[in-house]
């Protein structure tokens, strides 16, 4: 479909895992030249005040368990603000293309002829290992890492995590915080190893972030630790690099996988 009107479109914008200073050079000045911005809700305050003063805002949401808008809305307002003309920054937090349904709203906007442009950004996965001093690949000890996601559908998981089983793969679990139980399982069960090191890596970025480290067998407890914000699980031998990591889980956890 032809588009309509020129001057429109739509930038798909990475905004990394929280702080400005982790955006893109390129994403920060899609925001502060934004005349609409669409917004997910792990993106933080000190984002969104790039941009102009004049600037449409609307949040997204996009939380697992909490309302969040449809995805069909969010193409319907994304295509109407394009056709009115404007720029249109739709901010992701971490990389658009990782689990960030870039894919379908990219071709849903060119298939009405609006311009589009992705803008990457830096992923939470690669974010934790940075705050929390790890590797993700590391010689002798990780050869691979896999993005993987563990969402449940009617409590089970919904996964086939190919080379999981390799104890020189690293896996970086998004979404899984609510799954450790039957990541746990599926994990041993496909031959990883029970003492195969894990970290539990809680609001990436901010500064509260906390990580937690422990054993593939103990997820489930390391998973109970969090405090509601959004939770990267990473799997593997690196992990065990993380410095003090441990140190940072509440007392009384750290006593009990003392024990
Ligand atoms: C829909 S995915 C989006 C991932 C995002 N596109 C990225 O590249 O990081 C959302 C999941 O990413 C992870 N996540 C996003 N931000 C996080 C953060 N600041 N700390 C820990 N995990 C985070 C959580 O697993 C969350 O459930």
């Amino acid at each position: 479909m032809p588009h309509d009107h020129a001057a429109g479109q739509v930038l798909l914008v990475g905004a990394g895992p929280g702080p400005a200073d982790l955006m893109t050079v390129r994403a920060m000045r899609a925001v502060q030249g934004a005349q609409a911005l669409l917004y997910d809700a792990l993106v933080g305050a000190e984002i969104l005040d790039l941009a102009p003063a004049n600037c449409i805002r609307i949040q997204t949401g996009k939380r697992a368990a909490r309302a969040s808008m449809a995805q069909d809305t969010i193409n319907r307002l994304m295509l109407r603000l394009a056709r009115r003309g404007l720029k249109v920054v739709r901010l992701k937090g971490g990389d658009p293309s990782i689990f960030g349904r870039v894919g379908e709203e990219s071709a849903l906007l060119k298939s009405h002829g609006v311009p589009v442009e992705i803008v990457p950004g830096v992923t939470t996965a690669c974010a934790a290992a940075a705050q929390f001093d790890f590797p993700l690949t590391h010689r002798g000890l990780a050869r691979r890492v896999v993005f993987a996601t563990a969402t449940l559908t009617a409590g089970k998981l919904v996964a086939d995590w190919d080379g999981a089983a390799d104890p020189e793969t690293t896996l970086a679990i998004y979404m899984g915080g609510a799954a450790a139980r039957q990541i746990r399982a599926r994990l041993i069960a496909a031959g990883r190893s029970p003492s195969t090191p894990v970290a539990v890596i809680e609001n990436v970025g901010r500064s509260q972030a906390r990580a937690v480290t422990g054993s593939l067998d103990s997820l489930p407890i390391l998973a109970a630790t969090s405090g509601g914000g959004p939770v990267m699980i990473v799997v593997g031998e690196v992990t065990a690099l993380a410095p003090g990591a441990l140190l940072q889980a509440p007392r009384d956890v750290v006593q009990a996988l003392r024990a």
